[in-house]
């Protein structure tokens, strides 16, 4: 039998989250949406195709990992509220709806969609709920409320700066602010193997970062250590900026940027190591592959490089600041 609730039962709907995992028709801020603690259960009840992502309900800003000062910023004046924003791939919204809030807080974030079945229209209300979703007599609970909204979120993807669906807020505005002012500058080359790899990365990443292309510009064979150079020289006199090579495997532009004095250049292969380079080892140079790594994985690496900073102020840093200086005592020596 499908579970009836009000809002007033706060504590029974989370109780049907978290001890039954039950999938929850509930009133939002926007359409008519379903939660649950469980993804599987949504794309089941919902017939949704798995490729299709889910938004991830949060009760605060602090809940996603991750963002810039910038970010966090200019999202916090947009929530809670009609903006989802995708960070690592994963999409997040904290709702303007007090009671949903107070559900959250109860039973952690929650994943979500619009209540409908895939490809049909969304409901109006909770009685249109018992219809829709009457097979699902078991595992379902509903909750009496109605469409508040009719205008969905607006989606930006903050992996890449680009809106995605424009909803209630003018999303490149979104970005604008986000960005204006402080988009970090990166000098990106690449030899001949990595040509094709560099142009897809600057042009899905260009809203976010300021590129500065020092070539080479087709796919003749060239030598990569005169790109490396190139990009080490302008990163060693421009030093707040970032420098990114591509070559076949990453490794050839690596050995030779980090002939340039001052140029910490490391090859990154996975994205789940590339905060490091910067937060151990003060990287100013990263190379990739573009034979044996994706583009996805590509701009995974990039962004979870320029997202974090070196602080060599933090005495916290003390024994990486010790262990640079001796690296770069060795280069004076040399
Ligand atoms: C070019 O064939 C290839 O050797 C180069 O792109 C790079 O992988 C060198 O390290």
């Amino acid at each position: 039998m499908i579970q009836k609730l009000t809002f007033d039962q706060i504590e029974q709907i989370a109780d049907s989250i978290k001890t039954y995992n039950n999938v929850v028709v509930i009133e939002t801020d926007t359409v008519m949406g379903v939660v649950s603690s469980q993804p599987e259960a949504i794309y089941e009840i919902k017939q949704r195709p798995t490729e299709k992502k889910l938004i991830y309900f949060v009760h605060d800003i602090d809940q996603v990992p991750d963002l810039t000062p910038s970010e966090k910023k200019v999202i916090s004046k947009y929530w809670p509220g009609a903006l989802t924003v995708i960070k690592g791939g994963v999409s997040y919204r904290v709702p303007n709806h007090k009671n949903l809030l107070r559900l959250i807080d109860i039973t952690g974030p929650l994943y979500s969609s619009s209540a409908n079945i895939s490809g049909q229209n969304p409901i109006k209300n909770s009685l249109e709920a018992e219809n829709v979703f009457s097979k699902y007599d078991n595992g379902l609970t509903i909750v009496k409320g109605k469409q508040l909204g009719s205008q969905p979120s607006t989606v930006i993807n903050l992996d890449t700066y680009t809106v995605v669906r424009q909803g209630k807020y003018d999303g490149k505005k979104i970005i604008y602010q986000i960005s204006k002012g402080i988009k970090q500058k990166i000098y990106i080359a690449s030899d001949h193997a990595g040509y094709e790899m560099k142009k897809a990365i600057i042009s899905t990443l260009k809203n976010k970062y300021e590129f500065k292309d020092l070539g080479p510009k087709s796919t003749k064979p060239i030598d990569y250590p005169l790109y490396a150079f190139k990009v080490g020289e302008k990163v060693k006199t421009d030093s707040k900026s970032i420098g990114v090579l591509i070559c076949g495997t990453g490794f050839g532009m690596c050995i030779a940027a980090n002939k340039v004095k001052g140029i910490r250049a490391v090859t990154i292969t996975d994205p789940k190591i590339a905060a490091m380079a910067r937060l151990h080892n003060n990287c100013n140079v990263i190379t990739l592959s573009a034979r044996f790594n994706t583009l996805d994985n590509n701009i995974k690496i990039i962004n979870n490089f320029m997202d974090v900073s070196f602080d060599a102020k933090d005495p916290a840093n003390e024994r990486h600041i010790r262990r640079l200086k001796l690296i770069s005592d060795k280069e004076n020596k040399c």
